[in-house]
C-alpha cells in the first residue's frame, strides 16, 4: 500500500536520523530538524510543495562532503532513500535538484533553484545565524582548533590567526544579502542583529568593560 505523505515523510527523517546518528552536533540531525522547521515555516510565508520542500530539508546534508572522504553524495543518496521509500519520479527528480545546488560552495556553480529549493535554501542559511549559529561556529572551532576569538594586539610579524568571530565577517555576515525569499531575508536580519549585539557584548567583556 502506498503510504500518504506524513507517513512518507516520517519514513524518510527516521532514516536520516539513524544515518546521521554518529555526526555531531551542529552538523548531525539537530541541524536537519532545525532546517525542516524553518522551512515549513517560510513556507507558510510564501507557499511552495510542501512535500518537495520538507523531502528536500531532511535530505539535503545526507551525504555531506565532510563525512563522505571529500566526495558530496547527498544527490545520491537522496535518490536511493526515495525510490527505497516509493516517492514518485517526479518529485524525487525536483528533490536532487535541489540538494544538488543549495550548497554556499557550489553557489558561483549551481543550477538556478525553483521556489521550493530557494525556501530549503534560506532554511539552511539561517542555519548558521543567530544563536544557534553563534554555537555552531564555537563547535567548528573546537573540532577544528580554531579560538572563537584573538586578541587584536598580536606581535609584529605574527600572521594574524583565523577565528571565529573572523568567520562571522568572512561568511556569515554575507549570508542576509543571500535569501532568496522576503521571509528569510526578515529572519537572516534579525539573527544578524542577534549575532552583532553579542560581538559587541563579547568584545566590551575581553575589554575589561560592560
Ligand atoms: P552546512 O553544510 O550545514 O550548510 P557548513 O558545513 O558550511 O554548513 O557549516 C556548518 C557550520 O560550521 C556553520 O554554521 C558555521 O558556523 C561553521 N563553520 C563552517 N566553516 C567554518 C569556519 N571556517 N570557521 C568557523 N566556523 C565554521
Ligand atoms: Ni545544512
Amino acid at each position: 500500500m502506498a503510504l500518504n505523505q506524513r507517513e512518507l515523510i516520517q519514513q524518510v527523517s527516521s532514516i536520516v536520523r539513524s544515518r546521521l546518528a554518529d555526526q555531531g552536533a551542529g552538523h548531525g540531525y539537530d541541524h536537519i530538524e532545525r532546517v525542516w522547521n524553518t522551512a515549513r515555516k517560510l513556507q507558510s510565508m510564501c507557499g511552495g510543495d510542501l512535500l518537495v520542500i520538507e523531502l528536500a530539508a531532511i535530505l539535503h546534508d545526507i551525504g555531506d562532503a565532510k563525512f563522505h572522504d571529500g566526495k558530496e553524495r547527498s544527490k545520491e543518496f537522496s535518490v536511493e532513500i526515495l525510490n527505497q521509500v516509493g516517492v514518485d519520479a517526479v518529485t524525487i527528480e525536483h528533490v536532487a535538484q535541489i540538494v544538488d545546488n543549495i550548497s554556499f560552495r557550489k553557489r558561483e556553480s549551481a543550477e538556478s533553484l525553483s521556489l521550493e529549493g530557494q525556501v530549503v535554501q534560506d532554511a539552511d542559511r539561517l542555519d548558521a545565524l543567530g544563536a544557534v549559529g553563534i554555537v555552531r561556529t564555537i563547535e567548528f572551532g573546537a573540532a577544528f582548533d580554531q579560538p572563537f576569538y584573538a586578541p587584536t594586539s598580536v606581535l609584529p610579524n605574527v600572521v594574524p590567526q583565523k577565528t571565529g568571530i573572523g568567520h562571522f565577517h568572512e561568511k556569515l555576515f554575507k549570508l542576509r544579502d543571500l535569501m532568496n525569499t522576503d521571509g528569510g531575508r526578515e529572519m537572516a536580519k534579525s539573527r544578524e542583529d542577534f549575532m552583532r549585539a553579542f560581538i559587541n557584548q563579547f568584545e566590551l567583556e575581553c575589554a575589561g568593560q560592560g
